[in-house]
């Protein structure tokens, strides 16, 4: 599957890994949120990629460019649409469109669409000068305005961040998330008791907690954190992401201790912005 630049090589395959992850929210109904979730993260990527790629074609002076462009345009229109149906809570419809669209988009546009521009990339030096500045750790990004996607604020590469959560879904999404900003440190816990055990032999730069509905162990665990005052784990930011339908959970996080908390569902760019304000409070 090599368009013949590493760069949106690796892009693809992290599209196919999100795309791979949607399947199995589909059909998950108390997963909802994570299921938004997904589909956000899956958009805000995608939209990400296209520019990338596009930026690469015009380089290798891709003949077709102006066309490959109009079909991006008309696939960003199609998941919008289908993530404002989804969110109207429309659900069948979205699911088997849904997974028809993915598996269309997945054969069609990667594996057909995309493989004709492959030719012009390979081994063309304009495209080479610019494939270091499409990598996500190039000092270089700042100048192409990637940053909205992925704060550098934050060295992401050398950061420890836990992601505690019930929700094996969640947890997916957001080690995917932090994979795109190459964090090499990720720990996931489905238990909360199990991440406070991890604390004494490894301190990480981040608590990310994904508090779903049936979870009755975030507040305790954030308050027993937050208890042992003096302690070098009573300090780590805490970001809360609450999938909870009762009003004032968010306010509930907030008193027992969390550093910031946002709620479900969430996107890249949602994530970062979350995760680098709670960093720095
Ligand atoms: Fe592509
Ligand atoms: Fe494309």
């Amino acid at each position: 599957m090599s368009v013949g630049n590493p760069s949106i090589d690796q892009d693809h395959k992290i599209i196919v890994k999100l795309i791979n992850q949607l399947h199995q929210h589909v059909g998950v109904v108390e997963d909802r949120k994570a299921l938004g979730s997904a589909l956000n993260t899956l958009i805000d990527y995608t939209l990400y990629h296209f520019s990338r790629e596009e930026r690469v074609m015009k380089a290798c002076r891709y003949p077709l460019f102006e066309d490959h462009k109009r079909r991006h345009e008309k696939l960003i229109e199609q998941v919008v649409d289908i993530a404002r149906r989804f969110s109207e809570k429309k659900e069948d419809t979205v699911k088997d469109e849904f997974l028809d669209f993915l598996k269309n988009w997945l054969i069609n546009h990667i594996l057909k669409q995309d493989m004709g521009f492959s030719p012009y990339a390979e081994n063309n030096p304009e495209v080479l000068d610019i494939t270091e500045s499409l990598r996500t750790d190039s000092k270089q990004l700042k100048m192409l305005g990637a940053d909205d996607l992925i704060p550098k604020s934050v060295n992401w590469n050398d950061a420890a961040i836990l992601v505690v959560s019930k929700s094996r879904n969640f947890r997916n999404i957001i080690a995917c998330i932090l994979e795109i900003a190459d964090v090499r440190g990720i720990q996931q816990y489905s238990h909360a008791d199990d991440a406070m055990q991890s604390l004494e032999s490894h301190l990480p730069n981040l608590i990310v907690y994904g508090w779903k509905q049936d979870d009755q162990e975030a507040i305790p665990f954030i308050g027993k954190l937050r208890e042992i005052k003096g302690s070098s784990f009573a300090g780590i930011p805490v970001l809360l992401i609450s999938a909870r339908e009762e009003r004032g959970a968010m306010e509930s996080g907030l008193v027992a201790g969390a550093t910031h908390c946002i709620e479900e569902p969430i996107g890249i760019q949602t994530f970062f912005e979350a995760a680098v304000k709670a960093i720095n409070q």
